[in-house]
């Protein structure tokens, strides 16, 4: 069922990586409402993370919604794999290539949600095209590549965006730097899904997980 409720989106790039399905069952235990999992190749963004390998295996701990955010280029040649790692929703970079539009019918066509991201350096009206092909829009408000990087108030954008999307059922969903300082800015601007990596995991562990649900009760409470 869609709904606008504001839904916080733990970034695994923030967990330990030697313990993704731990931290993942302690993070969702702790609140989280989906896991935000970011697969970044070192040529479309200077960072390599992980993949479809890794995908598959962190599925059998993730009990919400599987969140996969591509930060690669070319994107049509990976999509079977990860429909086939069970990725809920897969998003790729309207900057990724020049066939977006494929591309997002490609992951409609595997049986996912498709996702459309776009990074701080690209306007609103680059998606005007593809509203009715997505489920989701994701603003970027860093330059994708790294966790803990500084907030870039893309506000402007998203209400822009909340404008174009209209009565659609497209979650709009705001990546980087999001903490509870920032965090009802974007609310307010009518973003829905917050994905916060570093905002979450600060001061946490698989054995003292309690922080975890300190820190996503504060972003939560931030933007009512
Ligand atoms: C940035 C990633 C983000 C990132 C968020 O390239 O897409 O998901 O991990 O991390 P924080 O919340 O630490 O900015
Ligand atoms: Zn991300």
């Amino acid at each position: 069922m869609f709904d606008r409720t504001t839904k916080i989106a733990p970034s695994i790039l923030a967990a330990d990586f030697s313990a993704f399905g731990a931290e993942i069952e302690a993070v969702e235990a702790q609140g989280a409402d989906w896991i935000h999992v970011d697969v970044m190749d070192g040529h479309f963004v200077p960072n390599i993370s992980f993949g479809a390998t890794t995908c598959a295996a962190i599925r059998p701990h993730i009990k919400t919604v599987m969140d996969v955010h591509l930060m690669i280029a070319p994107v049509d040649c990976y999509i079977d794999a990860f429909a086939e790692a069970g990725a809920d929703i897969l998003t790729a970079h309207v900057e990724a290539g020049p066939h977006i539009h494929r591309t997002l019918q490609a992951i409609r066509a595997a049986g996912m949600r498709p996702g459309v991201a776009l990074n701080p350096g690209t306007p609103a009206a680059a998606v005007a095209p593809l509203l009715d092909l997505v489920d989701l829009v994701c603003v970027m408000t860093v330059n994708p590549g790294f966790g803990g990087q500084k907030f870039i108030d893309m506000t402007a954008k998203i209400s822009q965006l909340r404008n174009m999307i209209e009565d659609r059922p497209i979650h709009i969903e705001v990546d980087g730097g999001v903490d509870s300082r920032t965090a009802p800015l974007v609310a307010a601007a009518g973003a829905d899904v917050l994905v916060a990596g570093s905002a979450v995991f600060r001061g946490g562990s698989i054995t003292d997980p309690a922080p975890y649900g300190e820190n996503i009760r504060a972003i939560r409470a931030a933007c009512i």
